[in-house]
Parts: C-alpha cells; sequence; structure tokens
C-alpha cells in the first residue's frame, strides 16, 4: 500500500510539507528570509524537543553514570585556541570570478567529475590527469558556469562566528560563537566530576545550540549555520577507549532505528578515512542516513583521545585539576574521551524523509508521516464525529482530560474524512472519534494512521493507558 515517494525530489516535498504544515519554515520570511536560515513552527517545535527528550532519556536517564549540564555559548577565548578550532577549524574555499559561485575545495573535484559524467580525470586544458590531492583548482571548468580559468586558487576561511564583549568594539574581547558543545564540557569536566562523585568511565551530555559559518550551506536542515547539537563525552581510562567506542556506536546506531524509528535498511556505520578525521580524532565512525544524495552522517561516534583535556592542561596551566585521581590504586591520569556527537536538527530531517509516504486510498493519493508515535508531534487527535446531539462536549472532555499528559489535539470542523487527512499529513498516529454509539456505551474509535483500522472500541477512561501503552520505548 505504502508506495514511496519516488519520482520527485524528497527533499523539495518535505520542504515543501514543512512549510506548509508548519514544521519548519523559512525564518524572518517578512524580509526575504536569510540563507539556510530556519524557525521550527508548532509541529516541528514539538517533534524536535520530543527526539531531544528520547535522547536525554536514553543517555542521562538510562545511564547511570552520565549526568547532563548546560554550558553557555560563549567560552573563554583560550578554548578555542587550546581546541585547535583557532589554527585548524578551517575549509579551504574557492571562488568563481565568473558567476560568483562559491564552493568547499575538497567538494570541487567530485562536483566536476558528477557534472561531466566522469570516473576519471583529465580535465585540465592539456588533457593531463590531475592529481586529486593537489587538483590545481584554477584550471578546473567551473561547475556552475562552466568556464575555465575563473576558479580561484583555495583560500583557507576559520568557520567559527567571532563577535565581541563589551560596548566598545576596539578595546573589547574578541570571542566566538561555540561550534560545538563539546569543549564546554571537557572545561567543566572537573567540577562535574566532583560534584557528582563520578568514577571512569563516566559520561557529561548537554544539547544546545552551535554555530558554524558554513561555506555551502544547503539542503533544508541538513547543513545549516545555526544548528544543535546532542553531545556526550564519556571519559575512560587511557586504553579503555576502544571498548566504548564498540559500546556507543552500537548504542547510537539503535537510537536512531529503535527509539526513533527510523527503518534499519537506511542507515549504516561508516569508519572515516585516515584523510577524514577531524583534528582532534584518532579514529571516528559516522552513522549515516540514506539521504536521496547518498549516505551521509547524522551522528559521530569519535575517539578524542586525551587530545582536548591535554591541550586545556597545557593552555590553562591547571594539568593537575584535569587529571583524575583515583583514590582506590592512587594513580593520576587524564583520562580519554569517546564522544557521541548528534545533530538535533539534521535527526529530525532524516526522521521526516524516512516516514514520508504516498498511498493510493479511496482512489484518492494520501500523504502520510508514518513517525513512530514516540517522534509525532500529536500523540492523538480527538473529534467528534458531527456538531451535534452534544458528541463535542464529551470530545472536548476527553481532549481536557488528556491534554496535561499527552500531545492531543482537538478538531471538530470539516467532514470526517478531511480531518482524518490533515492528521495523517501531520503524522498523527491515532484518532478518536465520539460518535452516537458513544452516547450509548461510553466507548469511542480508535483510527490508526498506518493500518487505516479501527479495531477496537475502548472505553474513554481508557484512553490515558492506551497512549500511555503506545509511547512507551
Ligand atoms: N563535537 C564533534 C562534532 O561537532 P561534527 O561531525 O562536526 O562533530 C556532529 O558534528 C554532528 O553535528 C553531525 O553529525 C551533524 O549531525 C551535526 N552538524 C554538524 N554541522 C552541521 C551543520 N552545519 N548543520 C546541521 N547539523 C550539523
Amino acid at each position: 500500500m505504502a508506495a514511496k515517494n519516488k519520482e520527485r525530489n524528497p527533499m523539495e516535498v518535505i520542504t515543501a510539507l514543512a512549510k506548509r504544515r508548519g514544521f519548519v519554515m523559512p525564518t524572518s520570511e517578512i524580509y526575504g528570509g536569510i540563507g539556510s536560515s530556519y524557525d521550527y513552527g508548532p509541529l516541528g517545535i514539538e517533534m524536535k524537543r520530543k527526539i531531544a527528550d528520547l535522547w536525554w532519556k536514553e543517555m542521562v536517564r538510562k545511564h547511570e553514570n552520565i549526568v547532563g549540564i548546560d554550558s553557555s555559548i560563549i567560552y573563554h577565548p583560550r578554548t578555542w585556541e587550546a581546541s585547535g578550532h583557532v589554527d585548524g577549524f578551517v575549509d579551504s574555499m574557492v571562488d568563481c570570478k565568473k558567476c560568483k559561485s562559491r564552493f568547499k575545495a575538497e567538494d570541487l573535484v567530485e562536483h566536476v567529475k558528477k557534472a561531466k559524467g566522469l570516473n576519471e580525470l583529465p580535465l585540465t586544458p592539456d588533457g593531463e590527469n590531475l592529481d586529486p590531492d593537489n587538483p590545481g583548482y584554477a584550471q578546473l571548468p567551473c561547475p556552475k558556469c562552466g568556464n575555465r580559468d575563473t576558479l580561484t586558487e583555495p583560500r583557507n576561511f576559520n568557520l567559527m562566528f567571532k563577535t565581541h564583549v563589551g560596548p566598545l568594539e576596539e578595546a573589547a574581547d574578541k570571542v566566538f560563537l561555540r561550534p560545538e558543545t563539546a569543549q564546554g564540557i571537557y572545561v567543566d569536566y572537573p567540577q562535574v566530576q566532583t560534584v557528582s562523585r563520578l568514577r571512569p568511565p563516566f559520561g557529561i551530555a548537554q544539547i544546545g545550540k552551535a554555530f558554524r559559518n558554513e561555506i555551502t550551506p544547503g539542503n533544508f536542515i541538513f547543513r545549516t549555520r545555526e544548528f544543535e547539537q546532542m553531545e556526550m563525552q564519556y571519559f575512560v581510562k587511557p586504553g579503555d577507549e576502544d571498548e566504548a567506542m564498540e559500546y556507543w556506536k552500537e548504542e547510537r546506531l539503535g537510537f536512531w532505528r529503535d527509539v526513533i524509528g527510523i527503518q534499519g535498511d537506511n542507515l549504516r556505520l561508516r569508519e572515516h578515512g585516515p584523510t577524514e578525521l577531524a583534528h582532534y580524532a584518532k579514529a571516528a565512525w559516522d552513522i549515516e542516513y540514506k539521504f536521496h544524495f547518498g549516505f551521509s552522517e547524522i551522528e559521530g561516534v569519535h575517539n578524542r583521545t586525551d587530545y582536548d583535556l591535554k591541550r586545556h592542561a597545557e593552555f590553562s596551566g591547571r594539568e593537575k585539576d584535569l587529571q583524575y585521581f583515583d583514590d582506590q590504586t592512587r594513580e593520576r591520569y587524564l583520562p580519554y574521551i569517546v564522544e557521541t556527537s548528534a545533530g538535533l536538527n539534521r535527526g529530525m530531517l532524516a526522521t521526516l524523509l524516512d516516514a514520508y509516504c504516498e498511498d493510493e486510498v479511496d482512489g484518492q493519493t494520501r500523504v502520510v508521516l508514518k513517525l513512530d508515535p514516540k517522534v509525532a508531534p500529536t500523540t492523538a487527535a480527538i473529534f467528534p464525529l458531527t456538531k451535534k446531539d452534544g458528541l463535542p462536549e464529551i470530545a472536548r472532555k476527553i481532549y481536557d482530560d488528556l491534554k496535561l499528559d499527552f500531545n492531543v489535539f482537538y478538531d471538530q470542523q470539516g467532514n470526517i474524512g478531511r480531518r482524518y487527512r490533515r492528521q495523517d499529513e501531520a503524522g498523527t498516529p491515532f484518532c478518536f472519534t465520539v460518535d452516537h454509539q458513544t452516547l450509548e456505551d461510553n466507548t469511542v474509535t480508535i483510527r490508526d494512521r498506518d493500518t487505516l483500522d479501527q479495531p477496537e472500541r475502548p472505553k474513554i477512561d481508557a484512553l490515558p493507558g492506551i497512549l500511555a501503552e503506545k509511547l512507551r520505548n
């Protein structure tokens, strides 16, 4: 029944649905918007919060040895010198002098190969092979306008957003908006470890905004300049990091598949090659979702060794404070760190794309988001069949009794078929309808979004228990 939408570009389809139904829309649109910045509407914020809450539950509540924090966005600027971001968090960009397009240098060779349908270079004017590690960018044709000799040589560009604290720009300290939430955890770790009396292995988790002045943002909310991360830093005794990597790779893949409900076939784990590794990582695995443009990362699991703590120890001069002292073995050491770093917005995009279906019902195309009930913005919609005979009063009472514990929605406008369709498109898994039989036996119908069945007529007072059961992990 569920014929997935294949013909049109899935990203365009989901972007249009997201805007139409108030999941995600371009920001400040009355002024024409600003590139790659989005606002989350009434349905979007509910869904995003649910994913974040499920992550928190999975990491902090499920694991006794993981605690949460919420650090500020602006840290002491030395943090970013120590972390390596001031020197190392750079992308290399290439501009076309003719059409003014901008590209990431690393993407350029791929762009050109794809555009020309070539698997092998040569692309130089004299037909010689290009070395992909040193491609002589200026000689490549611009992938946008096709002109040659119009591309600049690559220029390095730091991705951190800079601003200043204090009223006078000249006299003020230059600071950065954090490009990852991880560093807030590292600099707070000694205090958090002490107050929580944690012993390795232990984790510190946080969810928060991160900012990157991306050269090529795009693909809706896949890559934006402002986004949210859900990160957990796991502190282990040196030597225990490989075991921790194995554990967290599987746990995190399982989260997206079993908790969030993304189809397992559309997810995979992929190890980074040596040239892909970030400056802080010794080993890294991506959890990738099968987007229509190819498998791409939604979360990374990284072995960061003691790189970050060592650097903070050096730059702050507080080496002893950053070491862990084991009072049983009398050992003192800098813990190694295994990081799990997920994109909340990107994960939500994958979840929406994965849930999108079109099927035929009564000769008409039905658009439905087959979201897991745990992440659906509305868990149940409550309808009176008609506006007469006291049905709205009963339906409203059901709504009032459920609304503080569950995301429920009341609607009495229009014909019942249209009301069901609107909820299908919003991903609402259950609709409760109050009809004339309700007047006789206090039962309602439950319509299942995916099967369209109405298998049972539960009593009204059983509804909270039914919803709680559907939302259980
Ligand atoms: N602390 C490690 C770290 O930040 P990362 O691979 O750069 O690692 C982790 O980012 C996750 O953050 C990615 O898997 C992705 O989901 C998300 N992310 C990174 N840059 C993003 C962007 N510009 N827009 C949206 N999400 C982004």
